[in-house]
């Protein structure tokens, strides 16, 4: 078995100073605001696995769908050397890739990215047992901050599934995918997630579940700052909200303060001062056309070379190749 390479191109201390300098910001910001990437510590990330079997998220198993039934003509078109995958999440969707590349007979070499240095190991070391003959290339990174250093040999395919680009807002994703194709060689390849707009009330519920599991997903992020920040937030006086903007066509998640609270921040030096009702702005999901992504990655330099969804039409994957 070859040994698992891991590159680490955050600080050890990067996490706590983003956090600081996100919250910092966004608690001062006006409506209060917090990004997404913060939910997922170890009980965010344990929330997130349990919101992917609840009955109303279905994503997850929607992409799952498409990936099972067309990960073999993925590699038949892609004949991908390496695959890369942005945080790489859920590891049995990457394994129908592998296993796909592999049959394919391209796959040589594996790049997982993710911020969580454990989850990278973890996922490095669990490829390089089932896959012995396959280098595994792990990168702890941000996907928006270090795109410019992902190894790999040509062509590589970059996989950034579960529909996570839609928690970037619009001039977000225009930089992160023009950043992502500036790395990429013409002809290289993007095999990309989306969700797709459907009926409101089918998306709200997949973000506000009777169980009320993504109530505590949503408010686990004021957990990590009173753990992280020292902060002192009565998590349990928030209530959790899940509303579709139908302009926008993204669903947002925000915490709304049931009573009037100051919330100490000693890291940060701050006091924060929440209005009853006053929302706190935790994350946009965003909904897609094909019409819609094929025009932000034509923008940013790529082409849609084919376009899949899972039978109900619920999700889309596409691929695409670096013009
Ligand atoms: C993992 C970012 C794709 O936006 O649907 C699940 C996160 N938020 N329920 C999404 C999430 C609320 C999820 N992504």
């Amino acid at each position: 078995m070859t040994e698992p390479v891991v590159d680490v191109h955050l600080e050890a201390d990067h996490a706590a100073r983003a956090l600081a300098s996100d919250a910092r910001t966004g608690l001062a910001a006006s409506p209060k605001t917090l990004p997404p990437k913060w939910f997922y510590d170890a009980r965010g990330s344990d929330l997130f696995e349990q919101i992917t079997r609840l009955p109303e998220y279905y994503p997850t198993r929607a992409e799952r769908e498409i990936l099972g039934d067309r990960a073999s003509e993925i590699a038949a078109t892609s004949k991908a050397h390496t695959l890369v995958e942005l945080g790489s999440g859920s590891s049995e969707k990457t394994r129908l890739l592998l296993d796909a590349l592999r049959s394919a007979g391209t796959l040589r070499q594996f790049v997982p990215l993710d911020v969580s240095r454990t989850a990278l190991t973890d996922a490095a070391a669990a490829c390089a047992v089932d896959y012995p003959s396959l280098k595994v290339h792990g990168v702890v990174g941000d996907f928006t901050e270090h795109l410019a250093l992902l190894p790999g040999e040509a062509p590589r395919m970059v996989a950034f599934l579960g529909g996570t680009i839609g928690n970037l807002l619009p001039e977000e994703r225009a930089k992160f995918l023009g950043s992502l194709r500036d790395v990429l060689e013409p002809g290289e390849w993007l095999l990309l997630g989306t969700d797709l707009v459907k009926d409101a009330e089918t998306v709200r519920v997949a973000y506000d579940d009777a169980a009320g599991v993504t109530a505590e997903f949503n408010r686990n992020v004021l957990h990590v700052l009173n753990r992280e920040l020292g902060a002192d937030f009565d998590v349990d006086a928030f209530s959790h909200i899940a509303l579709w903007d139908p302009v926008n066509e993204w669903i947002e998640m925000r915490l709304r303060a049931e009573k009037a609270m100051q919330v100490t921040v000693p890291a940060l030096g701050m006091t924060v001062s929440f209005d009853e009702g006053e929302e706190l702005h935790t994350e946009i999901s965003a909904k897609f056309r094909r019409e819609g992504i094929a025009a932000e990655l034509a923008d940013t330099g790529f082409e849609l070379t084919r376009w899949w969804t899972d039978t109900a039409g619920r999700f889309g994957l596409s691929l695409s190749q670096a013009v």
